[in-house]
């Protein structure tokens, strides 16, 4: 199994490089690409130092932030371009723990199309988040329940697992969510196409350094679009039904 660990960064340059340390020694036999949106705090030129010296470390540079969303669609076609078979999401500021990837990879080989590494399962949790933030991330899983009608616990979680056929039976050049809503996106599509998803628990420990991309607009696009889809689904699903 060749496995690609995706990690897109803005302004990460204090937390890559023990994020990076860690998984290399988590779990050597994985390659890494880590896609930069032209971070002005220069993590894209220490990425590259990173690339430089180990083979392993690839980096895709962005002309400038697009959103997370961009981001990994351009590391999934990197990756898939070069026949990876399976393709990992993970943060890069430690929220992610490199250590826990290999219950991820575990749950992939035995056959899960896409693996989501949750906080909402028993035994999953979250360190050090305000209750705020717990509040919007429990939220955002319910209301995405809710309206796309998913039996996902962790909706909008960014430790993830997608076996290479999953994303290739997937249209991605119509997915258009920029912020975290592309999380409940992919979910959605991955749910729809009939694939199945496994949540496994894992830890989520707030970073330590550097300030979280989260913002009201992120929150709002999510909302916004959830609603939109779940209402679209509703209505494909009557006129299907009043065609026959
Ligand atoms: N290239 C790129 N471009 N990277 C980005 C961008 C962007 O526009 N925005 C954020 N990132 C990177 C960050 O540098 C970090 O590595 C990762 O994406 C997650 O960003 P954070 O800002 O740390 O996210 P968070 O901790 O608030 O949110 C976490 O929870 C969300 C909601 O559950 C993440 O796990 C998200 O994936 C998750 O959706
Ligand atoms: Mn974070």
């Amino acid at each position: 199994m060749r496995v690609l660990t995706i990690i897109p960064t803005y302004n990460e340059l204090e937390s890559l490089p023990k994020t990076l340390g860690r998984l290399r020694k988590a779990c050597p036999d994985v390659d890494v690409l880590i896609a930069d949106d032209n971070s002005p705090d220069g993590t894209g030129d220490l990425a590259d130092s990173f690339a430089a010296k180990d083979e392993r470390v690839h980096v895709l540079h962005r002309r400038g932030k697009e959103g997370l969303g961009a981001a990994y669609l351009a590391g999934f076609a990197w990756g898939l371009e070069r026949d990876y078979d399976v393709l990992v999401e993970m943060d890069a500021d430690g929220s992610h723990q490199p250590e826990q990837l290999p219950r991820l990879l575990a749950a992939s080989e035995a056959g899960a199309d896409l693996v989501i590494g949750s906080r909402w399962v028993p035994g999953g949790e979250v360190v050090n988040w305000p209750l705020s933030r717990k509040a919007i991330s429990r939220t955002g899983s319910f209301v995405s329940r809710f309206f796309l009608g998913l039996k996902t616990r962790d909706v909008t979680a960014g430790y993830r697992a997608y076996r290479a056929s999953t994303l290739r039976g997937l249209d991605l050049g119509a997915v258009d969510s920029v912020g975290y809503g592309f999380q409940v996106d992919m979910t959605f599509r991955t749910a729809r196409a009939g694939y199945s998803i496994a949540e496994v628990p894992i830890t989520f420990v707030e970073r330590e350094f550097g300030v979280s991309k989260m913002s009201g607009s992120i929150v709002q696009e999510a909302g916004i679009n959830v609603v939109k889809w779940g209402l679209a689904a509703r209505l494909e699903t009557l006129r299907k039904k009043l065609g026959r």
